[in-house]
This record gives structure tokens, C-alpha cells and sequence, in this order.
């Protein structure tokens, strides 16, 4: 299986797979050897959709037909009945545990370089106190409120943009430094010297990680104070300013950002063409949502810069089912991919590495695929 090209082959050969019976193999793959509830396939291979159970029965007769499950005694996926299905053939992976060294190899279909930015980005008022030097990266920032996978999608999504070819730059923003700590940042680089005070440069901060074309720039614990600092200069220009500073030599760069924003934000949404956030399908989500997208407005940034996507959604939840399938007016716009809630998600702290990494075939993985796919061709509208 190439899971990024959604390929299965047999001796070079391609196997007649449709686009459901192919999700309906990576849901249960994810799952090797564990039952999966036809409830819980259902979730992940329609998710946010009410769908009959023949669906399913339909999808699974198609791939054990394509996988020739049965024949010469080889067993594909089992039923186990009333229960669910199984996944036991054997898995491994290409180039076997992935060692984020070997990560580098995995090769993702090529994705056209965005189209390099030709305006200024942000208001006219604010960029007048920056710099008029030509911006050539593009700017994604991924904001809401705590534990919500800001880091999780920040890490992932910087992961396939650089193995896509993009010169990729994520940026911590957050001094916990969860996705320092995913990209394995090496310790004690960066000084004591924050990268907040005048001055200081952020060229020398920048880390290259175990991937190619990724680079990191490493939580700062200084970054604590940045509001007050933010505050004392009044400046709302001061992070693009920096990121001007290495514009040049990235194709895009990710901010990932903490759970408070207050002068943080300013900086933030002057910088970013495009702003993501997670929004898990749950009242108190939206209304975090409505918070962001009105100080946004607020600001007198065009909305269509900013974009919801569902996160850690949970099909076994009635209310996630509810809100996905019928989004409310306020997030029409979300994108269609969901990041389903994923126990693959949360091995990302085991493994340091993002999900691609260590487990392509997953359905946690295609998701951030699907999201980067998205996101990209966003960036190239702009
Ligand atoms: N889709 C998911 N499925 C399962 N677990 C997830 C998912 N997304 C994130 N998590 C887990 O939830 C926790 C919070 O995720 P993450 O750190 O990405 O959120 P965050 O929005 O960056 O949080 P913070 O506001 O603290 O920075 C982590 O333990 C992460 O492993
Ligand atoms: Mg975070």
C-alpha cells in the first residue's frame, strides 16, 4: 500500500479499489489486529455522515474481493460477528520503524509551489510600521483555545509541506514548546538571549530538524513575557518583521501558537496569510471559534482568511455527528477534512515524530494529508 497516493498493488500491479473501500482499508489497518466496530468504521470512513450499515458490508465484500482474501488460505480481515472487523494480515512498514532520520525518504506526491506572494499582507495602518521589503514565504498561523490539536496539526502539517518540497519553517510560539519537543529541538541552542528583545535575530534561533526542508525555530521560554514586551512596544508589526528577516529562504512558514493570545494575536494575524483553527464539534469550541473570528473581524481581516477545520472529532458522539453533519452558520465555511480524534495522534509523544512517521497507513495520518491538501491549494488562492 502507498497510502498518499492511495494506491494498493499486488506484483506492480494495481488493485480495483474505490475511494470508500481504500478509506475502509486504512481505518482497519490503523487498528491492526484489534476489532473495529462497524460504528466505529462508519465514523471513520464517513465521517460526520449518518450512513446505512450496507455501506459498509458493500465496502468490505469489495476489498476482500480486490485483496483476494480466502484464496490460497490468505486472511485479509476477519468478521467477528456482532462485534466488528479485524485487520491480521501481517504490517510493515517500508524502510521499517520509521526512524525520523529515514523520514526524509518518504516520498509524498509533489505539490506545485505555491504562487510567491506579489502583496503585502495585513492592514494598510499596521504595515505601514513595517518594512516594505517583498515578502517571499507564505504565512500560516493555527490558533484556539487549549488542547484543542493546534500543535498536533502544526506539527503535521509542517511535516508534509516540507516533504512536498517546500522549504518549511515552523515557528513555536508557545513557551510549554510541545512542538519543539515533537521535532526533537536540540536543547540549550538559542541561549539565554529571547528572541523578544530588540535585536536580537531570528535567523540564529532557527534549528534544522531530522526532516529534510524543515527547520524549527525552538520554544522560547522568554516567550512567557512576550505580551509585556509586545505591550511596552506597541508594535504590532514586530513578529513579521522578523519573519521578514528569513522570508527568503522559506517557501512557508507555520506559527504555532498558545492557547491565550491577547497581544500575541495582533502580531500573529498581521503575519499570517491564513489563519487555521481547531474547532472540536462542541458548543463550548464554537463559541471559542466566534471569539477568534469576531476579534479577527474586529481587526478588519477578511474572513475568508481564516478557516475552521474540525478537530478531534468523535463519531461514537452524538453531538459531533450533529455538528459535522450539520455545521452551523458560523462555520459553514469549515474544511472538509476532519482530524478525527486518533489514538495515533496521541503516540506522537512517544514516537517524537509526526504521524506520518511512524504510522502513513493510518487513518489519523490521511487526515493531516487530506488537511495539507487543502490548506495548499487555499495558499495558492491568495
Ligand atoms: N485528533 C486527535 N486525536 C487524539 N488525540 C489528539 C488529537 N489531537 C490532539 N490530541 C492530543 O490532545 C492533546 C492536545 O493536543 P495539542 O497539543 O495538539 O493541542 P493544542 O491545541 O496545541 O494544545 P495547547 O493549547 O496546550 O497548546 C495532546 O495530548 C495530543 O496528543
Ligand atoms: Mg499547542
Amino acid at each position: 500500500m502507498t497510502p498518499h497516493e492511495r494506491l494498493v498493488t499486488r506484483d506492480g500491479v494495481m488493485l480495483p479499489l474505490g475511494a470508500k473501500s481504500f478509506d475502509t482499508l486504512i481505518a482497519l489497518m490503523s487498528r491492526p489486529n484489534e476489532v473495529v466496530s462497524k460504528w466505529d468504521l462508519m465514523g471513520l470512513v464517513w465521517p460526520g455522515m449518518a450512513v446505512e450499515e450496507s455501506n459498509l458490508r458493500f465496502h468490505i465484500a469489495a476489498l476482500r474481493k480486490a485483496l483476494g482474501d480466502g484464496k490460497d488460505g490468505a486472511r485479509y480481515i476477519t468478521t467477528l460477528s456482532g462485534r466488528g472487523y479485524c485487520f491480521v494480515a501481517p504490517i510493515s512498514q517500508a524502510g521499517g520503524q520509521a526512524e525520523p532520520r529515514t523520514a526524509s525518504r518518504v516520498e509524498l506526491p509533489p505539490v506545485k509551489l505555491p504562487n510567491r506572494l506579489q502583496r503585502m499582507v495585513g492592514r494598510s495602518d499596521a504595515i505601514a510600521t513595517v518594512s516594505d521589503k517583498l515578502i517571499t514565504s507564505r504565512f500560516v498561523t493555527i490558533v484556539g483555545p487549549g488542547g484543542v490539536g493546534k500543535t498536533a496539526a502544526a506539527v503535521n502539517l509542517a511535516y508534509l509541506a516540507s516533504q512536498s518540497g517546500l522549504r518549511t519553517l515552523l515557528w513555536d510560539l508557545d513557551p510549554q514548546g510541545a512542538a519543539s519537543w515533537y521535532l526533537q529541538a536540540k536543547e540549550g541552542e538559542g541561549g539565554e538571549k529571547s528572541l523578544w528583545k530588540a535585536g536580537a535575530d531570528l535567523e540564529s534561533a532557527i534549528q534544522s530538524t531530522a526532516y529534510d526542508k524543515l527547520n524549527l525555530v525552538p520554544a522560547d521560554l522568554h516567550a512567557r513575557h512576550v505580551d509585556v514586551w509586545l505591550r511596552k512596544d506597541e508594535g504590532n508589526g514586530v513578529l513579521l518583521e522578523k519573519l521578514k528577516t528569513v522570508s527568503r529562504r522559506y517557501d512557508l512558514a507555520i506559527l504555532d501558537c498558545p492557547p491565550s493570545l491577547s497581544h500575541l494575536a495582533d502580531n500573529v494575524f498581521i503575519a499570517a496569510e491564513l489563519v487555521l483553527v481547531p474547532t472540536v464539534p462542541t458548543h463550548l469550541s464554537l463559541r471559542a471559534l466566534k471569539t477568534v473570528i469576531d476579534y479577527f473581524a474586529g481587526l478588519g481581516y477578511p474572513r475568508n482568511t481564516l478557516k475552521p477545520f474540525w478537530s478531534l472529532a468523535d463519531r461514537r458522539r452524538l453531538l459531533h455527528r450533529m455538528l459535522i453533519e450539520q455545521p452551523p452558520k458560523l462555520i459553514k465555511d469549515v474544511c472538509k477534512t476532519v482530524i478525527p480524534y486518533a489514538s495515533a495522534i496521541e503516540r506522537m509523544g512517544e514516537h517524537r515524530a509526526p504521524v506520518e512517521v511512524f504510522e502513513s497507513y493510518g487513518y489519523a495520518a490521511e487526515a493531516y494529508r487530506e488537511l495539507w491538501k487543502e490548506v495548499n491549494a487555499l495558499l495558492k488562492k491568495f
